[in-house]
């Protein structure tokens, strides 16, 4: 069974930065991974430098259009499962899928039921799965997934912004999904501001398990759109990110 982890947190705090790299430093070990963007607002694909324009919202649109057209003996689960491998991309060293959004405003409950049983059994496939989440924890809600092992929540170093990581802790245990652990990573961490960081998430309770700091690299690639998944290793943020993966176990 799948490790499953999923990145969350507070809009641009570096969800998507760090869950690329966190997928780099895994393709450099043995374990089989999948990649999930189950952020509406697509972004993950570009930070690793994959141009896939196919996502499970497509899936979602097509099964919804054609729900009344299929055939009744037809196993609408075994379509969608075969519609999900045409879309899943294999990329070098990892499996990326990307969620994405329907275009319509319709209920797609049908097809969500549908998809969680064959997300559930594409999970088996895997030694890690890392799903880069948005924002609102929405997907949780949505219970794509039945469990989380490690939740990591992205917080900047403003205390406001652990104190959206305490909330995001509170909320988890008003979901239906388990998760067994919650990480924080504060991300953009300066000289000034790293003491406070970890006093502060001491004194809330927050098990913090790494300091990103600002990273220049990071910085002209995003001006540049050029991709962060081949930073290279000197990166201030993918040494931190080295030693993250080494506390997540991966
Ligand atoms: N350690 C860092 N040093 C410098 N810049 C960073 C760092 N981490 C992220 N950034 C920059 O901060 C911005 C937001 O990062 P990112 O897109 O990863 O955040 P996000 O939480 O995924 O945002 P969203 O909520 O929109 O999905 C980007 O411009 C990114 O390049
Ligand atoms: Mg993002």
């Amino acid at each position: 069974m799948a490790k499953i982890i999923a990145v969350t947190g507070k809009g641009g705090t570096g969800k998507t930065a760090t869950t690329s790299l966190l997928i780099r430093q895994l393709t450099k070990g043995d374990k089989v991974v999948l990649a999930v963007d189950a952020d509406p607002d697509t972004n993950l694909p570009e930070t690793l430098g994959c141009d896939t324009t196919k996502t499970i919202g497509d899936i979602k649109e097509y099964m919804h259009e054609e729900r009344d057209n299929l055939p009744p003996d037809i196993n609408k689960e075994s379509i969608l499962e075969g519609k999900l491998y045409e879309i899943l991309e294999e990329m070098p060293g990892y499996d990326l899928l990307v969620m994405g959004r329907p275009e319509g405003s319709g209920c797609y409950c049908y097809v969500n039921n549908l998809l969680r049983g064959i997300m559930n059994k594409l999970v088996t496939n895997y030694d890690v799965l890392i799903i880069d989440a948005e924002a609102g924890l929405e997907h949780f809600s949505r219970k794509i997934f039945r469990n989380v092992d490690d939740l990591v929540v992205v917080t900047d170093g403003s205390r406001r912004g652990l104190r959206t990581a305490e909330r995001i802790r509170e909320l988890v245990n008003e979901l239906e999904t388990d998760v067994s652990n919650i990480y924080v990573i504060a991300n953009k961490v300066t000289d000034a501001n790293r003491e406070r960081i970890s006093s502060t998430a001491e004194e809330l309770g927050l098990e913090l398990i790494g300091m990103i700091p600002v990273d220049e690299m990071i910085v002209e690639r995003d001006l540049a759109g050029e991709p962060l998944f081949d930073l290279p290793d000197d990166s201030v943020a993918v040494q931190e990110v080295e030693k993250i993966a080494q506390k997540l176990g991966l």
